[in-house]
C-alpha cells in the first residue's frame, strides 16, 4: 500500500509545543511519510522547543524579521510553502490553532486542492477583534480545512453551529495536556535535566511566594501594556515579600513597555523567555499566574494553578465555569484588587488552586492520529 504523505506546518513557540507530542506519535507510523515544515515565524523561541522536544525540520521556511508585520509574514510563508507543497504533495497539511502561519499555510494548501486538518479547532470568542489576529485565523481556517480536531465539547458545537460537517470533526482533548505530561516525565527522569533548571532558576526562593508573569497579545501592544505593567508595580510595591518573575516575550513591541516601567524592582525579575521544561518547573513553584497567554490557561489548572487572565473575553471558557481560571481584563485598579484578593484571602484562593483539567488526559495526539488513519483507510 503507498504511503500517505502527510506535512506537519508550524511557526511560533505554542504551535511546536502542542504539535510535538503529535508529531514523535506519527514518526513511529510505518505506513506515513511525514515530513515537518517550520516557518519560523519565530526562531528563537522555536528553537527552544525544537530542541527540547529533538525535532528536526525536514523544511525552515526561516522567515522572521524583527518587528514584522502580519501581512508581511502571510507573503513570506505564501511564497516559500508553494514551493515545498507544490514538490512534496502531501495528501493532508496538518495546522495548529490560529497564528498567522496556521492561517497563511492553510490558504496555500488550499489554493493547492490539499486536504487540510486543523488542531485545536473550533475555539471562539465571537469577537473579531479578540484577539486579534487569531479570532480570524482561526474562522477563516475552519472554512477551508476538512477535518476538525476540537478539543472539547464546547469547540465542537461552535463548528456545529458554523456548518461544519458532524463526520469530520472529533473531539480530542487539547495536545497541550499531552505535551505536559511528556515534559513532565523527560523532567522526572533527567536529574541533569532538572538540575540545570534549579541552576537557571537559582532566584526561587523557597520562603517566598511567586507571581508568575507572562504577557504578548497584540491587541494590547501600547495602553494595554502600560496598564498592566503599571499594575504589576504597583503590587511588587505593595508586596515586599512576593516576588514577581516575569519571563518577557521577544517581541520588541512587548519590551518597550515592560523594561522600562518594571526595570530595577528588587522583587521583579524580569529574564529571557524561558525553555518548555523550565518555565513548567517555574509554574509548578508559582502561587498565582497573571497572563494573557492562551496555552498557559490549559496548562495551569491541570497543576493547580489559579490563572488571573488580563483579558476581558476568553475562548478556552471551560477553566473559567470550573473556577480554576478569572477573567481580569486590562484594568491597572482591577488587576491589583484581584491579585490582593488571591494573596490575602485563602479560602478563595484553595478553591481557585483545585487541580482541573478540563483539557484531556493526555491523548488527544492519539485520537488524532486514529482518526486521520480511519479516514484515509475509507
Ligand atoms: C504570535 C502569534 C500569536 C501567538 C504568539 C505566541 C500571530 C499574528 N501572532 O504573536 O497568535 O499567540 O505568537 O507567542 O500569528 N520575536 C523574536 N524571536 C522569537 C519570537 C518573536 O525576536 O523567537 C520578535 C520578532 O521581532 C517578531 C516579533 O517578536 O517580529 C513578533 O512576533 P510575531 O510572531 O509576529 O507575533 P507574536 O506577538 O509573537
Ligand atoms: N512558555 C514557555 N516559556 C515561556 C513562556 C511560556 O515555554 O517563557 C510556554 C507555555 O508553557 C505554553 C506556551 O509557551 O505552553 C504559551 O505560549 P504563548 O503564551 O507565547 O502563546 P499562546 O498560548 O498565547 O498562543
Amino acid at each position: 500500500m503507498k504511503k500517505k504523505k502527510i506535512l506537519v506546518v508550524f511557526g511560533t513557540r505554542p504551535e511546536a509545543i502542542k504539535l510535538a507530542p503529535l508529531i514523535l506519535l506519527i514518526k513511529r507510523q510505518k505506513n506515513v511519510s511525514l515530513k515537518v515544515c517550520i516557518t519560523a515565524q519565530h526562531r528563537e523561541m522555536l528553537d527552544q522547543v525544537l530542541k527540547f522536544f529533538s525535532i528536526k525540520p525536514d523544511y525552515d521556511l526561516n522567515i522572521m524579521s524583527k518587528n514584522q508585520s502580519i501581512n508581511s509574514v502571510v507573503s513570506r510563508i505564501s511564497n516559500k510553502l508553494d514551493n515545498i507543497l507544490t514538490k512534496f504533495k502531501p495528501d493532508l497539511v496538518l495546522v495548529h490553532g490560529d497564528t498567522t502561519t496556521t492561517f497563511a499555510a492553510s490558504f496555500s494548501s488550499f489554493n493547492l486542492g490539499i486536504d487540510i486538518g486543523h488542531i485545536e479547532a473550533g475555539l471562539r470568542t465571537g469577537n473579531i477583534l479578540s484577539p486579534w489576529p487569531e479570532e480570524a485565523n482561526r474562522i477563516l481556517t475552519t472554512v477551508i480545512s476538512k477535518f476538525h480536531f476540537a478539543p472539547t465539547l464546547k469547540a465542537k458545537n461552535n463548528l456545529l453551529s458554523e456548518g461544519v460537517k458532524k463526520k469530520n470533526i472529533i473531539v480530542t482533548g487539547n495536545t497541550v495536556i499531552d505535551a505536559l505530561f511528556l515534559a513532565m516525565d523527560i523532567l522526572k527522569r533527567n536529574n541533569k535535566l532538572l538540575l540545570n533548571i534549579q541552576k537557571k532558576l537559582h532566584f526561587i526562593k523557597k520562603n517566598r511566594r511567586i507571581i508568575l508573569i507572562t504577557g504578548h497579545r497584540r491587541e494590547n501592544l501600547g495602553s494595554g501594556f502600560k496598564s498592566i505593567c503599571k499594575a504589576i508595580k504597583q503590587l511588587a510595591n505593595k508586596n515586599e515579600d512576593v516576588d514577581f518573575v516575569y519571563p518577557v516575550h521577544l517581541n520588541p513591541g512587548v519590551r518597550k513597555y515592560v523594561f522600562p516601567i518594571l526595570g530595577n524592582k528588587k522583587n521583579i525579575k524580569l529574564i529571557n523567555p524561558l525553555d518548555y521544561p523550565s518555565f513548567i518547573y517555574l509554574m509548578n513553584k508559582s502561587f498565582i499566574i497573571l497572563t494573557d497567554s492562551g496555552g498557559i490557561q490549559e496548562e495551569a489548572p491541570s497543576l493547580g494553578k489559579p490563572v488571573l487572565v488580563m483579558r476581558n473575553v476568553t475562548e478556552r471558557p471551560e477553566a473559567v465555569i470550573a473556577g480554576t481560571v478569572k477573567l481580569v481584563g486590562i484594568n491597572e485598579e482591577k488587576i491589583i484588587k484581584e491579585v490582593q484578593i488571591l494573596l490575602k484571602d485563602k479560602m478563595v484562593y484553595r478553591k481557585m488552586s483545585k487541580a482541573h483539567n478540563p483539557y484531556g488526559n493526555g491523548n488527544a495526539s492519539r485520537k488524532i492520529l486514529s482518526f486521520i488513519n480511519k479516514k484515509y483507510e475509507q
